[in-house]
This record gives C-alpha cells, sequence and structure tokens, in this order.
C-alpha cells in the first residue's frame, strides 16, 4: 500500500508515530499469521477520530512492527521498552471495605480482564475456523464451572428473540457493528464463533470472541468492589487449570488493542456524584491524582446522565491488578468523601 494520507481529522496515536520512515520499512512485512502493517492500521484510517487507531493480529505482531507499537505503547502506559509487567491476582493483597455500605452513590461495580489463547492468532488475524475452535474450547470449560460461577453458554448465531431481549435488558449482550471493530477486521463472519456465557445470578460473565478472544466480566449492584474482585480472580484461576493464555514478561497478557495490555483489566464503579458533577474541576483533580478514567454509563463514548458516572482505572501496564483495583477504589473513596462535603 502507498503511505496513508493523514488529515487535520486524524487524532490517533497511530497518526502521531507511523512516519514515512517506519511505514516503509514495515510495510512489506508480516507475521507468521499473515498479518500486514496495512491491516494494523486500518481501524485508524478509516476512523480518524480513534484515539489510537491500531490493533495486533498475533503476539508476534508487536515485534515485527515494533517501530509503531513501541512509541504508542510507551506514550499511552508510560511504559519503556525494557519495563517489566508483573501480575497479582491475590484478592487478598487487596484492601477494600465497602466504602458505600448505605448503598447511597454507588450503583453497581464491575471488573473484567481480556484474554487470549496462547499460540492462536487474536481476533484480527484469527481464521473461521480458528475462531470457531476457540467458542468449543472456552466455551467447554466453561460447562464444567460449578457453584456460584455454573451458567449457560449462549451463543449469538441462532439466539432466539426471548433471550436476545432478556440479555440487552440486564445490559449483557455486546454491541453489534462497532465501526473500530469493523474496520479491525473484529467482526469478520459474524455473528458466528461470538456468544455469551453468565452464571445464574448474572454476577460472572464471559464474552467469546469480541474484541479479544475472551473477556472475563465480575459484576453485581453496589460496592462490595473486593468481593467482585475475589469473583474475578477464581474464575481466571480455574479456567488457566485447563487452558493457556498468551503473555509475555514485557507486554503481560496479550490483547489486539494496545490500551489493554499487561493487565487487560478495567475495574469500574457506576456511582451518583451530583454534586461533583456541578465542578468538573474538582472532579478531575481526584481522578488525576488516581489515575482514574470518567465515563457516561452507556459504554466507550457517551457521556455522563444525571450526575452518573462510570470510573475506572487507567493504567494498566507496568502495575499489578490488585493495584489497578485499588486504584479505583482509593479514588471512589476520595470521591465520596468530596461529594459529601458539598
Ligand atoms: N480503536 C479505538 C481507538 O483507537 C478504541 C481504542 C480503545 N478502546 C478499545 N475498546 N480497545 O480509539
Amino acid at each position: 500500500m502507498q503511505y496513508p494520507t493523514f488529515t487535520k481529522e486524524h487524532k490517533s496515536l497511530m497518526s502521531k508515530h507511523l512516519s514515512e520512515d517506519i511505514f516503509n520499512k514495515l510495510n512489506t512485512l508480516n507475521t507468521s499469521s499473515f498479518f500486514t502493517l496495512e491491516q494494523a492500521i486500518n481501524s485508524g484510517i478509516k476512523n480518524p477520530d480513534s484515539g489510537i487507531g491500531v490493533y495486533a493480529g498475533d503476539e508476534e505482531s508487536y515485534k515485527v512492527f515494533e517501530d509503531l507499537f513501541d512509541p504508542i505503547i510507551e506514550e499511552y502506559h508510560g511504559f519503556a521498552k525494557d519495563d517489566k509487567h508483573q501480575s497479582n491476582l491475590d484478592a487478598n493483597d487487596l484492601i477494600a471495605p465497602n466504602p458505600d455500605v448505605k448503598g447511597k452513590y454507588i450503583i453497581s461495580t464491575r471488573i473484567r480482564v481480556g484474554r487470549n489463547l496462547k499460540n492462536i492468532p487474536l481476533g484480527p488475524a484469527i481464521s473461521d475456523e480458528q475462531r470457531l475452535e476457540v467458542e468449543k474450547l472456552v466455551s467447554k470449560e466453561l460447562s464444567n464451572f460449578e457453584n456460584d460461577l455454573s451458567g449457560t453458554y449462549y451463543p449469538l448465531d441462532g439466539m432466539s428473540e426471548k433471550d436476545k431481549n432478556t440479555l440487552i435488558e440486564d445490559h449483557f449482550l455486546f454491541k453489534t457493528g462497532d465501526r473500530f471493530l469493523e474496520s479491525a477486521g473484529l467482526n469478520k463472519d459474524w455473528p458466528k464463533g461470538r456468544g455469551i456465557y453468565h452464571n445464574d445470578e448474572k454476577t460472572f460473565l464471559v464474552w467469546i470472541n469480541e474484541e479479544d478472544q475472551l473477556r472475563i466480566i465480575s459484576m453485581q449492584n453496589g460496592g462490595n468492589i473486593k468481593e467482585v474482585f475475589q469473583r474475578l480472580c477464581k474464575a481466571i484461576q480455574k479456567l488457566e487449570e485447563n487452558m493457556s493464555f498468551s503473555f509475555n514478561e514485557h507486554l503481560g497478557y496479550i490483547t489486539s488493542c494496545p490500551t489493554n495490555l499487561g493487565t487487560a483489566m478495567r475495574a469500574s464503579v457506576h456511582i451518583k456524584l451530583p454534586n461533583l458533577a456541578q465542578n468538573m474541576k474538582e472532579f478531575e483533580k481526584i481522578t488525576n491524582k488516581y489515575y482514574l478514567q470518567i465515563r457516561g454509563i452507556h459504554g466507550e463514548h457517551s457521556q455522563s446522565e444525571d450526575g452518573i458516572f462510570d470510573i475506572s482505572n487507567k493504567r494498566r501496564l507496568g502495575v499489578t491488578e490488585v493495584q489497578c483495583v485499588q486504584d479505583m477504589y482509593d479514588g471512589v473513596v476520595a470521591l465520596i468523601k468530596k461529594e459529601q462535603e458539598f
């Protein structure tokens, strides 16, 4: 392909870091699953409003195209080329007594991680057969889950209207036709191989073959953040008994989007903060101090409504899972304290 023409509209880290020299050096390369630079940057070219604008097709992409990925990872995560990542999924190390026992502020808590199977290409480069293979492996593993984790797998392909409506009402169904994923090649052969597992209480979910092969999710109403983390750690451990996830010492858990590398974790609460909503400066002072991101409650690019916010950890790479949740927890405690001062 030719060097892409970036316009004023292109705001991504990809467009910032892909110089013509780097482009020429990487343009002819491919990984062993035949993933190319053209595929990696397509989403950022087609969606000029991308913040990142690049996806990996496999673990090897991060090496073969490192001249592009490294500066992006460094800028997004503040993580240098020879830094090492460390994992800690021991929930005992988290200090998090419920900061809102009366349930005045925290509506719900949700923690997810992304995972991909070792030696299988990531979503942007996976073949249709491999995608089905992942679905089969993971859903089979989940069918052995017991007690509070026991549940049902709902494949998207051929899902009944009734199941679909219930999953939509509960905000469990992932969105269809996301344009960033579409141009990254992540919606190929949709909806085959995609689906959602959840336990009977709907506090433990696994999305199969969305942006990552697995998104493992623990959630419940209220502010018992530790309980949510404990359930997640238990489920991850159980999955790892019989399958190996793609991980390396430098980048941690390998994900298709470089923003998720490391812990691949997003720990969040939906929280009512009507006073702070009127004082965004104070609000952001706290979220910046605790490395938190503020969103609306209707997904990634949504605005806040009625003073309800989605607050989550921003750091993921070079910090442990426990630290990610601790950042979120400590920030939430500080936010509630400030909210009460008005
Ligand atoms: N590719 C999109 C962008 O560059 C999303 C990046 C982060 N979000 C995600 N779901 N991976 O803006």
